[in-house]
């Protein structure tokens, strides 16, 4: 069968009202097909995971908005299904990594260069989470943290995507990590590490928990995933001269710090979006060495992250709902015409 006897469809959000049930504020809608110019390629989606960046976008709370309506979609995996003329280095039928927005189809027009060829034989739900959550990982463990080896590490949220991949990137580069979970359910312990069950009420009684765990050992790199009074609690627990890095905005709160903590143990605050760390130019070089490092490490299976349920893209509302929830085992997918039910 030829991918031109599929009817491609596009997700559109329509509304950024968060009052609205999901079914009012998106819209499933054909998808005209474009002729492709020498160098595009037209891609097919096979898999595109809900993250957290696209419910912020969806309230008109991100760092990007677009006007409305917008095709959504941070990141997936997708299928060549045909090569403009200038195009000689892929072929249909190749899986590719996009990296670009407007994911949220059953096909999709990328310029060459916005395509990263992967495996054929990988698992293609978890190549389709490699582009924002264990590259933010990565970033944050090796360009943010400047860790010795075998330093502690410390993050909340740690039942998350990127937590998952926090870990498991930590793990193989020899570094200790303390896990915060707000809930005891959430506490993955078969995963190994260390796991702490804390709101962030109490920064004292946490930092105390943490001593317990590391004693007189350092603890240099705080990574928070909330703002609000988690990121006092992650700075009280952090050594002298400590990095703290606000990666997410979850709790919806501002973040609060003791002032103690910047003056007096120098603990450095800042925040972080991978977005922007790839468009700096002094990150060129480094920026080229995240996707190859992270490919490898899925291949070896060091990487791996929990989906709890992949929907159709018809099913768009539904699946945003099920995303929003708290209490998941891992993330909502869709899945484009191209993918396997
Ligand atoms: N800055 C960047 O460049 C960048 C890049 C990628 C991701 N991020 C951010 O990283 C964060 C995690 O993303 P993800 O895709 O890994 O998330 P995810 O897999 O969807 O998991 C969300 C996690 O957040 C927890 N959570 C939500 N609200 C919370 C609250 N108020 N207090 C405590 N825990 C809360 C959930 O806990 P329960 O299981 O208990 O519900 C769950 O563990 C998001 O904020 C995302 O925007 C930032």
């Amino acid at each position: 069968m030829s991918f031109l006897d599929v009817a491609p469809r596009v997700v559109e959000v329509i509304d950024t009202r968060a009052d609205l049930p999901w079914s009012e504020r998106v819209r499933v809608r054909a998808l005209e097909r474009l002729p492709l110019g020498p160098s595009q390629v037209r891609i097919g989606m096979l898999a595109m995971p809900i993250l957290p960046a696209d419910l912020l976008q969806m309230k008109g709370q991100y760092g990007v908005l677009p006007a409305l309506p917008y095709v959504p979609g941070h990141e997936g995996v997708a299928v060549i299904l045909e090569c403009g003329s200038e195009v000689q280095d892929l072929q249909p039928g190749q899986r590719v990594l996009p990296l670009g927005g407007k994911l949220w189809a059953d096909e999709c027009v990328m310029p060459r260069r916005a395509l990263l060829p992967l495996s054929e034989d990988g698992d293609p739900l978890q190549q389709a989470m490699l582009t924002a959550n264990p590259a933010t990982a990565w970033v944050l463990l090796q360009h943010e943290g400047a860790l010795a080896q075998g330093q502690w590490v410390l993050q909340n949220a740690a039942n998350s995507a990127v937590g998952q991949c926090v870990r498991q990137i930590a793990a193989h580069l020899g570094h200790q990590v303390i896990n915060i979970v707000r809930r005891e359910q959430a506490a993955a312990r078969d995963e190994g590490g260390h796991w702490l069950v804390d709101e962030g009420s109490d920064p004292q009684a946490l930092r105390a928990q943490v001593r317990g765990i590391t004693g007189d050992a350092p603890v240099m790199l705080g990574l928070d995933a909330l703002g609000g009074n988690a990121t006092a609690a992650l700075a009280a627990c952090l050594s002298e001269g400590g990095r703290l890095r606000v990666y997410g905005l979850l709790s919806g709160q501002p973040s609060q710090i003791a002032a103690h903590d910047l003056i007096f143990r120098n603990i450095e605050l800042r925040g972080f979006w991978l977005a922007r760390w790839f468009g700096d130019p002094a990150n060129k070089q480094a920026s080229r060495e995240v996707y190859p490092a992270l490919m490898e490490l899925a291949r070896q299976g060091v990487l791996h992250m929990s989906v709890e349920q992949v929907y159709g893209l018809g099913d768009v509302a539904q699946a945003l709902a099920h995303a929003a929830r708290e209490g998941r085992s891992g993330k909502i997918l869709l899945r484009g015409a191209h993918g396997r039910p």
